[in-house]
């Protein structure tokens, strides 16, 4: 598993095509520090694996691992991630946050109002939204998601802490299979235009990084950005937890403590750190408000 490239500007002699992509991403003007070092593949097990190797061998803080096809792609709650190659996005960015631990779910919080916000700019005037924690839908099914994964939490050195963001993003997927068809869409299906995908990488780093930035700044910015943007908030929602470990439910009150979700429950307002948020509907099939 050979990287095609090490660093953008080293892409020039690359014939490949996904290498091609991420070279006009460059072209796209970014200066910043998300994507400055790049290693891109054909086929890798999960970006997330080979940001972790490159996170524990040094990789800088933004160093990104893209491949075009992932054969064990990863997300939330023990579910797969999978992507045809050529189509979409999918890479993982290693971090070097200053935020405690404790507060490292925020880094999703600020990942989601990046590409909610990225994607936005290239869907107009097809909006998306966020569903807790960590998930972008346009019209209530999912095209972009995220698995936050760290080593090194209890390191007393914050140099010495790493978190790998993996997103994947489903860009100009035209079909899904039957399990996900009717949860999943993409840029392409939700508007009826393809989308320059290193256009998109490109907006992606560029918005990942201010809204980084801006969490270290103020938190509450970027946490009053995410709930505007909300899927399901005031609404009736039932959080399922892990394994079939029971539910909760109760009324969407926003975001709580670290980027967990606040849910006016009978027992009053609860904050959550983990679950999978279902929308509840009545008999009819239409959402109760
Ligand atoms: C989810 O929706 O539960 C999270 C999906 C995260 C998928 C991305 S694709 C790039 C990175 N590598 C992985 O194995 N997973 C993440």
């Amino acid at each position: 598993m050979r990287p095609l490239v090490t660093s953008l500007r080293e892409i020039t002699s690359g014939p490949a095509h996904e290498a091609r992509s991420l070279l006009d991403a460059q072209f796209a003007g970014r200066q910043g520090y998300i994507g400055k070092e790049i290693r891109a593949y054909d086929t890798v097990t999960s970006t997330n694996d080979l940001a972790l190797e490159w996170a524990a061998a040094g990789a800088p803080n933004g160093a990104v691992v893209y491949a075009e096809l992932q054969t064990k792609g990863r997300g939330r709650m023990g579910r797969a991630w999978s992507a045809r190659s050529g189509l979409n996005l999918t890479f993982s960015v290693v971090l070097r946050p200053v935020l405690a631990p404790d507060r490292w779910n925020l880094i999703t919080i600020a990942a989601c109002v990046a590409a909610s916000e990225a994607v936005d700019s290239f869907t107009a005037p097809v909006c998306t939204q966020i569903k807790w924690p960590n998930d972008i839908l346009i019209d209530k099914r999912k095209c972009c998601g995220m698995l936050l994964e760290s080593a090194g939490a209890g390191q007393a050195s914050s140099a010495s802490r790493t978190v790998i963001l993996g997103m994947g993003v489903n860009v100009n997927e035209d079909t899904f299979p039957d399990d996900i068809e009717r949860q999943a869409t993409s840029l392409l299906l939700a508007t009826g235009r393809p989308v320059h995908r290193a256009h998109l990488l490109a907006a992606l780093f560029d918005r990942l990084e201010q809204a980084l930035n801006r969490l270290e700044e103020d938190a509450v910015v970027v946490e009053k950005r995410y709930m505007r943007r909300m899927y399901n908030l005031n609404a009736p929602a039932e959080l399922r937890f892990a394994h079939g470990s029971g539910s909760v439910k109760g009324i969407v009150a926003g975001l709580g403590e670290a980027g967990g979700l606040l849910l006016a429950t009978g027992e009053g307002i609860r904050t959550f750190h983990a679950g999978e948020v279902m929308t509840i509907r009545n008999p009819c099939g239409s959402r109760l408000t």
